[in-house]
């Protein structure tokens, strides 16, 4: 498969077209940012291990039986994906408290919730991506109500599977955000990127093994990131 033109630059990743049209390269960057962009800042390395957890947990997704957009790994910081129209949502689904959700309802962070909950955000940087309601979601024409539904219960299902595969190396995940797309028949597969930036992951002492180091400079990322990747290989890859 070979690299075509840039579809797409986000903030942490580049999307490139390939000369398989049903098949995307992602690139995974350095950069890290924080409060919608406002935090800037590139952190060497960090690229190569989202893209290696990331490659990891969709591999184990798909074994499971959970119908990604991931195909394999070509590299230290590059995937192939399958191409998707992504669903302007970020599906958030929390186990405990914390982040936006302690600061909506003043409460502490990790508190364990009863059933986890699921909740939509607009995809939207003009509009600092707002919190939304399923009729929000039908309003705009994101997704039908058939849809909604689907995007709840997979997301509760792979919270099951990431909940389980965490736990193996002792990481309390607390909540985590996810994205959906469509392949061209409209069959709703997961998409994007699941690691330490999309995550919280807390170890046995409640430390926060995630991007929070970063957005609340509680030291450095690489490290963190690195312990994540070699025990989830350790655990899943026997390396
Ligand atoms: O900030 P908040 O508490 O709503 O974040 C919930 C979860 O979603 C966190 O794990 C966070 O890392 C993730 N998230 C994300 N991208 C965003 C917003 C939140 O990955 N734009």
């Amino acid at each position: 498969t070979e690299k075509l033109t840039l579809l797409y630059e986000g903030k942490a990743k580049n999307l490139y077209l390939t000369d398989d049209e049903s098949i995307v390269l992602a690139q995974y960057k350095d950069q890290a940012t924080a409060l919608n962009g406002k935090k800037k800042d590139l952190i060497s390395g960090k690229g190569a291990l989202n893209n290696q957890i990331t490659s990891l947990i969709f591999r184990e997704l798909n074994r499971r039986s959970v119908q990604t957009h991931f195909i394999e790994q070509i590299s230290k910081t590059e995937q192939l994906n399958t191409k998707v129209d992504i669903i302007p949502l970020e599906v958030v689904v929390r186990n405990y408290t914390a982040g936006s959700f302690s600061k909506r309802f003043d409460l502490a962070e990790g508190i364990k919730l009863a059933t986890p909950i699921v909740e939509f955000y607009y995809k939207n940087d003009d509009l600092d991506d707002p919190f939304i309601n399923d009729a929000h979601v039908k309003f705009l024409e994101i997704a039908s109500d058939e849809e909604i539904a689907i995007l709840k219960q997979n997301a509760l299902a792979i919270d099951l599977i990431l909940t389980d595969l965490f736990a193996k190396i002792d990481l309390k995940l607390i909540d985590f955000k996810l994205e959906f797309g469509r392949l061209p028949d409209g069959t709703i597969i997961l998409a994007d990127e699941i690691s330490p930036d999309t995550s919280r992951l807390w170890d046995v002492d409640n430390n926060h093994v995630d991007k929070d180091v970063y957005r609340r400079d509680l030291g450095d990322l690489i490290p963190i990131y690195q312990r994540v990747l070699t025990d989830l290989q350790t655990e899943f890859e026997g390396k």
